[in-house]
């Protein structure tokens, strides 16, 4: 982990998630087991980004005796895919988080300016009494995650956290810069962003290998 307290960056370098981003990241892994991995490492970052979650407790009875036993407090989390790739980090999480409402965020960039344009937007009632987890596999200019949270932060809720697969220095310092204090989940911090906006080494354009759509 690293950052002040308002701008935190958490690296989930647990093994399992960096052999799974290894497989990933292999421009041979075929999109079928490129998204199956994007599901289950999807899962790993959930399990930590929800490690901070307030429990109550909650009288309940076992066969043997009644406890009071802690569950998760207050109105559901909602998950918040930056379309089109941030369902395959959606579906995931939503394995681990049942119950959780979903939001959409549809941003294309811009082939020109490289800026971040919204096309649809929708999120659940009651944002105010709801903590916002958003997603995207890929933390690169920092431009759509910009963005995506200054759009969610019109909906008010308690809290953002955002969730990537890969981020790079560009991105993170572009995020922190006009939303210090969302912190950012990922699985690794790569090198750099090159002359096209991809992240080095990365993994090439999460959307089409996730979809299979080049
Ligand atoms: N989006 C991607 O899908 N890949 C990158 O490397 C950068 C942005």
């Amino acid at each position: 982990m690293s950052g002040t307290s308002a701008s935190k960056v958490h690296v989930i370098d647990h093994p399992l998630v960096q052999h799974k981003l290894s497989l990933m990241r292999s421009k041979d892994t075929s999109t079928s087991n490129f998204r199956n991995l994007l599901r289950e490492i999807s899962m790993l970052l959930a399990y930590e980004v929800c490690r901070d979650l307030p429990t109550t407790k909650v009288r309940i009875e076992t066969p043997i005796s009644p406890m009071m036993a802690p569950m998760l407090d207050g109105k559901k989390t909602v998950i918040v895919s930056i379309l089109r790739a941030g369902n395959g980090i959606l579906d995931g999480m939503l394995q681990i988080l049942p119950s959780a409402r979903v939001g959409h965020i549809g941003l294309y960039r811009d082939p020109t300016t490289m800026q971040a344009v919204e096309y649809f937007y929708k999120v659940p009632d009651g944002m105010e009494e709801r903590d916002a987890i958003l997603v995207d596999p890929m933390l690169a200019t920092g431009n759509s995650a910009v963005a995506a949270v200054t759009k969610l932060k019109s909906s008010n809720p308690r809290s953002i956290k955002f969730v990537s697969l890969l981020a790079c220095p560009e991105g993170i310092e572009v995020l922190h810069a006009a939303h210090p204090d969302v912190p950012v989940y990922t699985a690794a911090v790569d090198e750099r962003l090159n002359e096209k906006s991809y992240i080095v080494p990365g993994l090439g354009d999460a959307g089409d290998r996730l979809f299979g759509t080049k």
